[in-house]
């Protein structure tokens, strides 16, 4: 009793203590969220008994805006939820203080926002897992074993976050950066487009060759990137290639077999041009080679 017949309102620890408060007719309380994580109702008025206030959406979105990953199913994230509804499993875990987030081991808890086996989608931020989708794209065609290229990773195409709040990690646009590295200088990544272009990886080994697109599946032929008739090479492959009929295994014996199957997938499109002759050997300096059986000391 301090005399003016007011309460007096003190918020605990779990309610947000000292940064939160009452102006005489809203709270400004960690309880109620904020407009930040999108709640549209996060002053509540002490006197507007109505049950809006509750309803989700009010106190935080459903889900919260970016950077908060822009999918609906709850539970797939939140083991406090039921699957596919907005109603809760553990109710008591709710407005407790902790945000309650599964984060499967393998990954260091990267998997909770994108990725499943691993941390690269599908799924992507949205949950979709369709290759055709702009945030899946090739990712797997990328990521997994190959038999035929040298293995990409994803600090080919971005900058890899530590956690999940490294600074420039979630930026609040929920639309990831693509940053080549050195491997690919002159890469174009255009999100209007889903296309990447004068890319090295899908180049001729010269240069770019046009554009490749990030959402349309489906296996690459040998002369999807670089010939192999010889037409666009350097040096003499048209040559050796159309009127000596020479085979690509007779001078990339590390690389290729008689069959054009990949022997080495560690030495296909790694940046190096791997020549290897059965006798003789080929000068990348002067670009010359000797020894050959075939000819004497001649310039590419
Ligand atoms: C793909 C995973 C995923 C889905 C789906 C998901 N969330 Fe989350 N949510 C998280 C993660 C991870 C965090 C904690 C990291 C953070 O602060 O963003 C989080 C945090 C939150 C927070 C706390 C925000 C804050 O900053 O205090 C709320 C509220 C929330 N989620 C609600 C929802 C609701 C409601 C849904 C469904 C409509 C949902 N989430 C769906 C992963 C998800
Ligand atoms: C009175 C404000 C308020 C309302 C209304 C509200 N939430 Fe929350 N919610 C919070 C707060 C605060 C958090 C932050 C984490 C915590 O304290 O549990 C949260 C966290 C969450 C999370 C993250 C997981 C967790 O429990 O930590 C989910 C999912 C969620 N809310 C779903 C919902 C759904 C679904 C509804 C509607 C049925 C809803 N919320 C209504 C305040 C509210
Ligand atoms: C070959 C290049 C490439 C590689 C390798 C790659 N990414 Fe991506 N990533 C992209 C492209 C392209 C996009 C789509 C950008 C856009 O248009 O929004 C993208 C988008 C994303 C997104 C956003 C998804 C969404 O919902 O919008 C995440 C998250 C992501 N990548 C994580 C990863 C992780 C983690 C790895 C490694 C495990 C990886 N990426 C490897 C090119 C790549
Ligand atoms: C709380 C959700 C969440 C978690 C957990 C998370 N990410 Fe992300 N990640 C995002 C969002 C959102 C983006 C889209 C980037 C943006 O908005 O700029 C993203 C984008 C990415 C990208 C694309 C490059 C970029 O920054 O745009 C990579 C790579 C990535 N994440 C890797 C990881 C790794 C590795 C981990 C674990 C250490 C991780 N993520 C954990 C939400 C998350
Ligand atoms: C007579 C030997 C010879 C034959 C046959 C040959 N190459 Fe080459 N190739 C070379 C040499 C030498 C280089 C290195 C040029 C340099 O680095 O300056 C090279 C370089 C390349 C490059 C890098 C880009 C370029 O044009 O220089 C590609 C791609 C390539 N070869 C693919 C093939 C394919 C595919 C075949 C079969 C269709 C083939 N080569 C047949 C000798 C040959
Ligand atoms: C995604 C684009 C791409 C595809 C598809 C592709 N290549 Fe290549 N290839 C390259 C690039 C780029 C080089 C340049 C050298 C390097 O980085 O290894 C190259 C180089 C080569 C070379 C020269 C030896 C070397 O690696 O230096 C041979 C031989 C070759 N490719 C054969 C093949 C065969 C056979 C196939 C089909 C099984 C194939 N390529 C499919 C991009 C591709």
């Amino acid at each position: 009793m301090d005399g003016d017949n007011v309460a007096e309102v003190v918020f605990s620890t779990l309610a947000g203590g000292t940064a939160s408060s009452w102006s005489g007719t809203t709270c400004t309380v960690k309880c109620h969220g904020s407009a930040a994580i999108g709640g549209a109702k996060s002053t509540p008025i002490w006197t507007q008994v109505d049950g809006s206030q509750a309803a989700c959406g009010s106190c935080h979105g459903a889900p919260p805006p970016p950077p908060h990953p822009t999918n609906s199913d709850c539970a797939s994230c939140h083991p406090t939820m039921e699957e596919g509804s907005l109603t809760f499993r553990d109710p008591a875990s709710h407005i407790n203080g902790v945000v309650d987030v599964t984060t499967p081991g393998a990954t260091g808890g990267c998997t909770s926002c994108h990725g499943s086996t691993n941390s690269a989608p599908p799924k992507d931020l949205a949950g979709n897992t369709a290759a055709t989708a702009r945030g899946v794209g090739a990712h797997q065609a990328h990521l997994a074993t190959s038999t035929w290229h040298n293995p990409v990773t994803c600090t080919n195409c971005h900058v890899v976050p530590l956690t999940a709040d490294a600074p420039g990690h979630r930026d609040g646009d929920n639309v990831a950066e693509v940053v080549f590295d050195t491997m690919n200088p002159l890469g174009v990544y255009t999100a209007g487009t889903t296309t990447c272009s004068t890319n090295y990886c899908h180049g001729n080994g010269r240069g770019g060759n046009g554009t490749i697109s990030w959402v349309t599946p489906g296996a690459l032929a040998c002369g999807k990137c670089h010939s192999i008739n010889g037409t666009g090479m350097s040096g003499q492959h048209r040559r050796h290639i159309v009127s000596e009929n020479m085979k690509c295994s007779g001078c990339h014996a590390d690389v290729v077999n008689a069959a054009m199957t990949i022997v080495n997938p560690l030495l296909h499109i790694n940046g190096v041009h791997e020549v290897k002759m059965a006798n003789g050997t080929f000068n990348a300096t002067t670009r010359a080679c000797s020894n050959t059986c075939c000819h004497g000391t001649e310039r590419w």
